[in-house]
């Protein structure tokens, strides 16, 4: 996707912004684009707050000049708006390709409002092209994967499940945690497998997010497309 139809679905999203709000604050590539353009409408004098959702994030914005809250001070927010890695009709989204899922579904679930920004490419027929990404605390890795493969085979995997790395090391989260992404081709019933993988010990958050988010924007070179939920 280019840069400029990032930043176009980002410009639809900044229209959703309006004075006083309390903003989520997503993480990627096409958030980025988000957030340069809210810094540009601070600085022409919005009184907006965000949360962000990752260290990167984090940077960014107080680069940008936006003024940053937390959860703890500020439990509700109005909007959030954030990447994803895949999304269906349904806006049933995989999330956490850039590793910020846990922080980006808290934030999310905390937000009366969760609007997605992506290119086309990024809408299925069905999720599950894109490895789905489960974050599990280092303590017991070894018997955690064993048990998200036995839920991978039982939920029709046909890949592996893989720690992912930087390097010659795990990838460790903003929170301290790994990643197993899981290669499925198609996830056939989605909100199972979301149950199934919540119910291990081990596993923090998975890469699903499902009816949580309302809106997508999906930039495509004719304009920007709609899907409302
Ligand atoms: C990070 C995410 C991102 O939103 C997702 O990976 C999409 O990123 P990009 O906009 O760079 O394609 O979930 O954890």
């Amino acid at each position: 996707m280019s840069e400029t139809l990032k930043r176009e679905a980002a410009a639809r999203a900044i229209e959703l912004v309006e004075p006083g709000m309390r903003l989520g604050l997503g993480t990627g590539s096409t958030a980025r684009h988000f957030v340069a353009l809210l810094g540009d409408r601070v600085r022409q004098g919005l009184h907006v707050v965000g949360v962000p959702t990752s260290e990167e994030t984090r940077a960014q914005a107080e680069a940008e000049g936006i003024r940053l809250t937390t959860l703890d001070e500020t439990p509700r927010l109005d909007l959030t708006v954030d990447g994803a890695d895949e999304l269906d009709d349904r806006l049933r989204l995989i999330k956490g390709g850039g590793g910020a899922l846990l922080r980006e579904k808290i934030v999310a679930a905390a937000s009366a409002r969760m609007v997605v920004i992506a290119d086309a490419s990024k809408r299925v027929a069905g999720l599950g092209r894109f490895p789905l990404p489960v974050e599990v605390v280092p303590f017991g890795l070894a018997a955690t994967q064993a048990a998200v493969e036995k839920i991978a085979a039982h939920f029709g995997s046909q890949g592996a499940v893989t720690l992912r790395r930087a390097g010659a090391v795990p990838f460790v989260t903003d929170g301290g945690h790994y990643i197993l992404d899981i290669a499925f081709g198609v996830i056939h019933e989605p909100e199972t497998l979301a149950t199934a993988l919540n119910a291990v010990p081990g596993v923090m958050e998975h890469g699903l997010f499902i009816g949580m988010c309302s809106t997508a924007f999906l930039a495509t070179e004719g304009g920007v497309v709609v899907i409302e939920n």
